[in-house]
């Protein structure tokens, strides 16, 4: 146990800022030979803080990769058929190839709804059920946009993920679902474990690759780790240490030098899920370009 060294820590923010780097010199080629740019609509109701943030973030790096950046902010007490109705005005605008509606809404708002409102070529989170449904059945989709890059982070270290077994610790559809998709179509061997799954620790103990998508700080210790394992923190979760606010991540990181690699929280998954929004926006401009 204790802190993992520092060649075995994942960097995300570095990895991140050479998709973005590619991503940025990709569009600029684009509207050199079209004279159009990427656009992204982000829609934030409320006033959630920590949303606040990751809009005020997808904004700014959006801009900085040379796409037009399109925020909406709704009142709290919106509803959903206003919702519905800028939905409806974003799919026929042809400024508009990205819409990202942030999670969560406020309770008058059915989530399911608007999310499969969204027109599915525009659909960058890849929630609407058409893309998830052409994830798990190998077909053409707008991929989930944190999934997506944890399998880059994991294809890096790993190279060939074939036959390694994975663990997702957490079901959501916004990462552990498709994460187990995702590295079922690289050949793993997939297990989905939860809260209610019965001893949690061995399992996560038979993992080559551990994903941990919770939300519970801290909550997979170093002894749930294999030695040689390569663990991927998803969780950001805010917590007070000796006073002081911090962020920490779902896995007990200074208990995890054994790991093979690991993700670190901050600057591990975070950067790697803004840069693949504007991966999956670009993509999404190049199918309309197609279309
Ligand atoms: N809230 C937390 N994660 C996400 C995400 O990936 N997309 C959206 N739209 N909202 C979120």
């Amino acid at each position: 146990m204790g802190n993992p060294r520092p060649e075995v820590i994942i960097d995300g923010k570095a990895a991140a800022a050479i998709l973005a780097d590619k991503i940025t010199a990709d569009v600029a080629e684009l509207r050199w030979e079209t004279g159009l740019v990427p656009g992204l609509a982000v829609v934030l109701v409320g006033d959630d803080p920590a949303s606040a943030v990751y809009v005020s973030s997808k904004h700014r790096q959006t801009v900085a990769a040379g796409m037009a950046s399109f925020e909406h902010r709704l009142p709290m007490e919106t509803t959903e058929d206003d919702l519905l109705a800028l939905i409806e005005r974003l799919n026929g605008d042809p400024a508009v190839h990205g819409i990202l509606v942030q999670l969560p809404v406020p309770p008058q708002i059915d989530a399911g709804a608007v999310l499969n409102a969204i027109e599915p070529g525009k659909d960058v989170d890849g929630f609407h059920v058409l893309n998830a449904g052409s994830l798990a059945t190998g077909q053409e989709a707008l991929v989930p946009c944190t999934p997506l890059g944890c399998l880059m982070l994991l294809k890096e270290r790993l190279g060939d993920l074939s036959g390694l077994h994975a663990v997702i610790v957490g079901r959501s559809n916004i990462v552990g679902k498709p994460m187990a998709q995702l590295l079922l179509s690289e050949n793993g061997t997939v297990t989905i474990a939860h809260s209610r799954t019965r001893d949690l620790a061995t399992i996560c103990r038979s993992a080559d690759i551990l994903v941990a998508a919770v939300g519970q700080p801290e909550m997979i210790r170093g002894d749930w780790i294999r030695p040689g394992a390569v663990v991927i923190d998803v969780g950001i979760n805010r917590v007070t240490q000796e006073g002081k606010p911090r962020l920490v991540g779902d896995v007990a990181f200074a208990e995890a030098a054994h790991a093979g690699a690991i993700t670190p929280v901050p600057g591990g998954v975070g950067p790697m899920t803004i840069a693949c929004l504007l991966s999956n926006t670009l993509t999404a401009f190049r199918r309309s370009l197609q279309a």
